[in-house]
């Protein structure tokens, strides 16, 4: 797993994965930068992906561990084919094996799906690291262990990007890693 510092709305990467809620109502942070990006229109970006849970999942939410893919539109420039939503779990500020569990079925999901897709590379943002309040640190080190085990069974990923918006929390997210992340 390579820890970057950017911007995920201008990260090349075969696959984005959107932290999202279970509604896929891409309200605040990182969702509603993406679909800003994506549509132009955030509530076109909401209606394409409500329509895809509907088609995919055949229900109006999401579970922590189900994903929903939606086309890239205006993101394919930066050679985006699919944007993954997955939804992590809400800690405003705690931390226990519960949240952990479900964080894990989260970034497992978005690989999954992005792996029978045959996608190559793929980028995650710090899923409920912002608004859901979980502690960085904890979010770094479950994407550290999901990752590095399930590339050694992946088909079709190669490379795997947790991108930090903030220089604050790429220096955390390092720190986390024992400051030797990318391998
Ligand atoms: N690129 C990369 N990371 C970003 C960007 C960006 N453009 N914008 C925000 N982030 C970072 C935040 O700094 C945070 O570390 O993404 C991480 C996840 O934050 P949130 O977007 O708040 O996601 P989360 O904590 O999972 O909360 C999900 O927020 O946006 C709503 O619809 C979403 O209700 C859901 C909730």
């Amino acid at each position: 797993m390579k820890v970057v510092k950017g911007d995920i709305t201008k990260f090349r990467a075969e696959a984005i994965v959107n932290a999202a809620n279970k509604y896929l109502e891409h309200g605040g942070g990182v969702a509603y930068a993406i679909a800003k990006a994506a549509a132009g229109d955030v509530y076109e970006y909401i209606r394409i992906s409500k329509e895809e849970m509907k088609k995919q999942i055949g229900r109006d939410y999401i579970e922590h561990g189900e994903v929903v893919v939606t086309p890239p539109l205006r993101l394919a420039e930066n050679g985006v084919k699919y944007v993954i939503h997955t939804v992590g779990p809400y800690c405003g500020g705690k931390w226990d094996e519960d949240k952990k569990n479900k964080l894990k079925l989260a970034i497992l999901g978005a690989l999954k799906k992005a792996d029978e897709l045959g996608v190559k590379t793929i980028a995650f943002p710090a899923i409920s690291a912002g608004i859901y309040g979980c502690p960085l640190e904890e979010v770094v080190k479950t994407f550290k262990e999901v990752v590095d085990e399930f590339i050694k069974r992946s088909k079709s990923i190669k490379e795997v990007f947790l991108v930090l918006y903030s220089e604050e929390d790429y220096s955390k997210a390092i720190k986390a890693l024992g400051g030797n992340d990318n391998e």
